[in-house]
């Protein structure tokens, strides 16, 4: 289920093109290679003491070296989360729900690490991880000039694609030098131009510590996304290689890295105005977004987005709530939703309450005008802004089903065998030709079996399934739902929780026994006569309806947004715009600093552990506080981490960062870190695709308060001994 949700939210987040307005002082998510063409004058003026070539550079060890990549997977295109190395042992510190999935994966009802937290005292005591990899950056290049005369205009948006990778192909290939290397290769500004990106990806990465969630995920889902926030959001890993400091998978044999760089940490902390830059993988932005896409977001995707995950939580949370092994199951799943959930809420209040469809329309009438101006112009780009309104215009009547459809199957783990059996089945039409294909295709199915029961709940998965039928026949006119209605009007009189029920008591695909028996002897009768099977098929076919219009619109919208974002780079020469994010190494720099949430109201830009008093709850497991926090609260015992008696625990600053810049270093100008970004704030949602100088605040968990939970909480004085104090 993760997996898929994954996917389809990385193509919701990534599917919709771009556009932004003039970028504020504090906006921008910059590309290392190129510091130097920054305002350096200002950069200097905030407080940075470092040179660009301390920061970035490909023949010295600089900052760039000590940020690393979290993925999971060994070729990585693009990044959960950041990680920052803080000893010349390769320790990486990163959010506490960046490591959420792996501290679960750890947890069982005996050894549950997310409730009481894990710590490995030495070496051996750490953890692997088979899927978890840490990248490093070891360059960057530009390729626009390579790629772009061989492109055309009239090109699809698929043939310039494959057009870039028949270019790219070899250049990548001599840039992995055999393997040593993982290279990839993107697009800027919609396809105005192209880089490649050179890694060295770890694959021994190991747990090293981790607090209790009562710390690691203080206030939980209320406080998630929100200020003020007293989080403790961090989490430990360690990066080791061969022994001759190259990657290699998980072996006993491998050592802790020895990096490049590692970030000195300030126990000095910060006033505000003072200047604070995060470096980071941010994963995807919609700065350019057009006053269409916008509400195309507001009234269409997001409502659909928010009700079917809405459903999935409530059914999840009935089972976590009666079970202690499912609640630790799912819990990375149910975080990973939840956190989504409110996200599009609060984007789409943002939207609305901020206005900004009147801002894009603003900048998209000085589009107009300067089109106007100009012949030349009026050929090039003077159909963009009417083609892409006819895009979401054509879009708008196919989105609603589009998406409930889609994310909706796609939530039910039932139809996950199903799907596999699409292939067996086309197979099993003429089973004496395709007698060696079954065989490989059931022999895959059966090792994918294995795994996939194990974590197949069927009373939960039939209860949402349930809900879900039941939101589309709300939510779907009776045109736009999928044939399965048929099914249930006609033999089960209407009753969807009767159909589903004997859907589960009849289906192959709900027991593991029957599907074992059916790959021992595939039939194709059986997979015809097979419930979930027949439902797979009747909501494929449905999303398959809208399928190719909705592929359709979103491709002539990002066609013309690559036009879009070159004419007002033209339009305005002098202005430094910044490309989207799209999990690529940025830096971003501003300042410590406060805010007005709302009339009167006054946000300062720090919170302290008497907060965390404050907030709570031992009724409520988001705010429970453990007793061993509240006997150093009480004792004041806080060593060298607190500041006049008081523990400060989070703090805000102006950066721009996104999902993916989650267990980013905030580093000051002396280069040392002084905190570890982990949020955005709620009044400044839609920053995505617009950002709010005023309003927007990037929060971050105080280093200090991370040192004080690992020594004085943890007792683990043996990694605050591997760490470079600036005292
Ligand atoms: N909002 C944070 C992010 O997207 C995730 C915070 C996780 N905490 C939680 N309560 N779910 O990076």
């Amino acid at each position: 289920m993760r997996k898929l949700f994954l996917t389809f939210l990385t193509a919701i987040v990534l599917g919709f093109s771009s556009f932004a307005a003039s970028p504020a002082p504090d906006e921008g998510m910059w590309l290392p290679m190129f510091v130097e063409r920054l305002n350096w004058t200002d950069i200097q003026t905030m407080g940075l003491k470092l040179t660009p070539e301390e920061l970035y550079s490909i023949n010295n060890s600089s900052l760039k070296d000590a940020i690393v990549g979290l993925a999971a997977g060994s070729a990585p295109g693009g990044f959960f989360c950041t990680g920052e190395i803080v000893s010349d042992q390769g320790l990486i510190f990163t959010n506490h729900h960046c490591g959420y999935d792996v501290i679960q994966n750890h947890s069982t009802v005996e050894h549950d690490y997310l409730t009481d937290g894990f710590w490995a005292m030495k070496l051996e005591d750490e953890l692997s991880n088979p899927a978890l990899t840490a990248s490093f950056l070891i360059r960057m290049e530009d390729l626009t000039a390579q790629i772009l005369p061989l492109l055309s205009d009239t090109m699809s948006p698929k043939d310039r694609a494959a057009k870039v990778r028949e270019i790219t192909k070899p250049i990548k290939e001599a840039a992995a030098e055999s393997g040593k290397y993982d290279v990839v290769v993107k697009s800027f500004y919609e396809g105005n131009e192209y880089y490649m990106f050179v890694y060295q990806t770890y694959k021994d990465v190991r747990l090293v510590g981790a607090p209790p969630e009562s710390i690691g995920k203080f206030g939980g889902d209320t406080d998630n996304w929100m200020w003020p926030r007293h989080t403790g959001d961090f989490s430990i890993f360690r990066v080791y290689s061969a022994p001759d400091g190259s990657p290699a998978e998980y072996s006993k044999e491998n050592v802790p890295f020895k990096p490049r760089h590692h970030l000195p940490i300030s126990l000095k902390g910060y006033e505000k105005n003072d200047y604070a830059m995060v470096w980071g993988y941010p994963g995807s932005t919609d700065r350019y977004l057009t006053s269409y896409g916008v509400e195309f977001a507001m009234d269409k995707k997001n409502p659909a987005i928010i009700d079917v995950f809405g459903k999935v939580l409530e059914n999840m949370k009935v089972y976590m709530d009666s079970d202690p092994a499912l609640r630790i199951e799912y819990a990375s799943d149910y975080a990973g939703i939840a956190n989504s959930w409110k996200y599009f809420i609060g984007q789409t209040k943002g939207l609305k309450n901020l206005d900004v469809k009147s801002k894009k329309e603003k900048t998209e009438q000085q589009f107009a005008t300067w089109v106007k101006a100009s012949a030349d112009r009026k050929a090039k780009y003077g159909k963009v802004l009417e083609d892409v309104k006819n895009s979401y215009v054509s879009m708008t009547g196919i989105v609603t089903p589009f998406y409930y459809l889609a994310i909706g199957s796609g939530q039910i783990s039932l139809f996950e065998m199903p799907r596999q059996a699409i292939q067996l089945s086309g197979l099993l039409e003429d089973s004496k030709e395709n007698k060696a294909a079954i065989e490989e295709s059931t022999k895959a199915m059966k090792e994918g079996a294995e795994d996939y029961y194990k974590n197949f709940n069927a009373s939960m998965d039939k209860d949402l399934l349930k809900s879900m039928l039941k939101m589309f026949k709300a939510k779907l006119t009776p045109e736009q739902l999928p044939d399965v209605f048929t099914t249930i009007n006609k033999k089960f009189k209407g009753n969807i929780d009767a159909y589903v029920d004997d859907m589960y008591e009849k289906s192959i695909f709900a027991s593991k026994d029957k599907m074992m028996k059916f790959l021992n002897k595939p039939s194709k009768k059986t997979l015809d006569n097979d419930p979930a099977f027949a439902a797979n098929q009747a909501f494929m076919s449905s999303m398959m309806k809208y399928q190719g219009d909705f592929s359709k619109g979103e491709s002539t919208v990002d066609q013309n947004m690559r036009l879009f974002i070159a004419a007002l780079r033209e339009m305005n020469p002098d202005k430094k715009y910044f490309p989207d994010a799209n999990s690529t190494m940025r830096f971003t720099y501003g300042t410590v600093e406060d805010y007005y949430p709302a009339d009167a109201i006054h946000y300062d830009y720090v919170t302290n552990l008497a907060g965390v008093m404050e907030k709570e709850d031992p009724k409520n497991p988001e705010f429970v506080v453990p007793s061993k926090l509240k006997e150093l609260f009480k004792a004041k015992d806080f060593g060298q981490y607190g500041k006049d008696g008081k523990m400060i625990t989070c703090f805000l600053t102006t950066n721009d960062i996104t999902g993916g810049n989650s267990g980013s270093p905030v580093i000051n100008g002396n280069g040392e870190l002084i905190g570890i970004a982990f949020d955005g704030n709620w009044e400044a949602m839609s920053g995505d695709i617009a950002f709010e100088t005023e309003l927007q605040r990037t929060i971050n968990v105080d280093i200090r308060y991370v040192l004080f939970i690992i020594d004085k909480y943890a007792g683990a004085k043996n990694l605050i001994n591997e760490l470079t104090l600036v005292k």
